[in-house]
């Protein structure tokens, strides 16, 4: 395959992806410092926040663990969640508009029992009714693109 003839962006509804490459969401690795040396070094078209508890999504719990500081030079910015409650990852991604994110982004891959204990992450393909009622919430909680 001749990869020089694919474009160098692709659009998410009106976020233009340019480069047309992604720093994926690592917890413990992707806060807003690695962000940046990584959009310093390399260039990206988006970056990812570490993944964040929606439980945690407060304004009281957010000044404690600051998983989701950024400044405006890294946007566009997508920010991710774990939760499992509909209503509880709603209104988390409520407050993730606020924030300013680009892109809100629920994760259902992450497979570690720390996470899956809690019905968060890669369980949530276990109940899929469930998950698309949480998706249907969350889409219907914000105007921003989450997936
Ligand atoms: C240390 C580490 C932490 C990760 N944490 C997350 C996470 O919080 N959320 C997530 O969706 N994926 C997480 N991943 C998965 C990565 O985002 C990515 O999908 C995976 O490393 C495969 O990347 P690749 O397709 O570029 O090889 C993590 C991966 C690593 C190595």
């Amino acid at each position: 395959m001749n990869y020089e003839n694919l474009p160098n962006h692709y659009d998410i509804e009106h976020i233009r992806i340019e480069p047309n490459i992604i720093l994926a969401p690592m917890a413990g690795v992707t806060d807003s410092v690695f962000r940046r040396m990584i959009l310093r070094l390399s260039g990206c078209g988006l970056v990812s926040t570490e993944m964040t508890n929606a439980a945690s999504v407060s304004p009281k719990a957010l000044k404690r663990h600051k998983l989701l500081d950024f400044l405006p030079e890294e946007r566009p910015l997508t920010m991710q969640l774990s939760g499992n409650e509909p209503e509880m990852v709603a209104l988390a991604a409520q407050q993730i508009e606020q924030l300013g994110a680009d892109i809100l982004d629920v994760n259902c891959g992450c497979p570690s029992p720390k996470v899956t204990g809690g019905g968060h992450g890669s369980a949530l393909l276990k109940d899929l009714p469930k998950l698309s009622r949480l998706l249907k919430a969350v889409k219907a909680a914000v105007q921003i693109q989450s997936h």
